[in-house]
């Protein structure tokens, strides 16, 4: 039922980690100057959080995954034998750029992982820092979407894992939580 390894891999990062800023405070900083998204409709999937999986067989190939299509998963090359990692990139990052990359493919170089990407990165622009606060909240809704189609496919709880850089390490706590119920 919950996701039972839950590294929060806090890589050496630039952005400071502002605790508790408001939606409000994200308005007046950065939206009216920067056009920044502020994500006000809770619904997933959402068109700016996309899902990829990879697999040690597929390679450097990444296959979007559609969590409205029950065949998506098995498409990709998912096998619910294998352990899952699901890695989430931090602020003004993308799935695609270091340092996701490196991390990706340290787990590629195994046989026996189902590689989850989220990419939201639209939703993370610099310098929309208090923005993309605020939009973690939906990412973590979504991404647990996400882990909910994974489980109901059998992929197994107990070896499923979370890393998140940055923003990613915050998003993977809601995950967490929003499944402890
Ligand atoms: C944000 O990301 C872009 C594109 O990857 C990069 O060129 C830029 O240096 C980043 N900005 C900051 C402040 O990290």
């Amino acid at each position: 039922m919950h996701l039972a390894k839950l590294a929060f891999l806090l890589l050496a990062s630039s952005t400071n980690l502002i605790q508790d800023a408001s939606g409000g405070m994200g308005n007046i900083f950065d939206i009216k100057y920067w056009r920044c998204v502020l994500k006000k409709q809770y619904t997933c999937p959402d068109n700016d959080i996309r899902y990829y999986l990879y697999t040690h067989e597929t390679g450097p190939k990444r296959l979007r995954i559609d969590i409205r299509n029950h065949l998506s998963l098995k498409y990709a090359g998912f096998d619910p034998k294998k352990k899952n990692v699901i890695i989430i990139h931090g602020f003004n990052g993308t799935e695609s750029k270091s340092p996701m990359t490196i991390i990706r493919n340290a787990y590629l170089t195994r046989t026996d992982y189902n590689i989850f990407t989220v990419d939201w990165e639209p939703l993370t622009i610099f310098p929309c820092y208090l923005s993309s606060l605020s939009n973690t909240k939906l990412v973590g809704q979504c991404t647990a979407k996400l882990y909910a189609f994974i489980m109901d496919q059998g992929g197994d709880a107990r070896e499923t894992t979370c890393v998140g850089h940055s923003l990613g390490a915050h998003i993977c706590g809601m995950v967490w939580t929003l499944q402890d119920h």
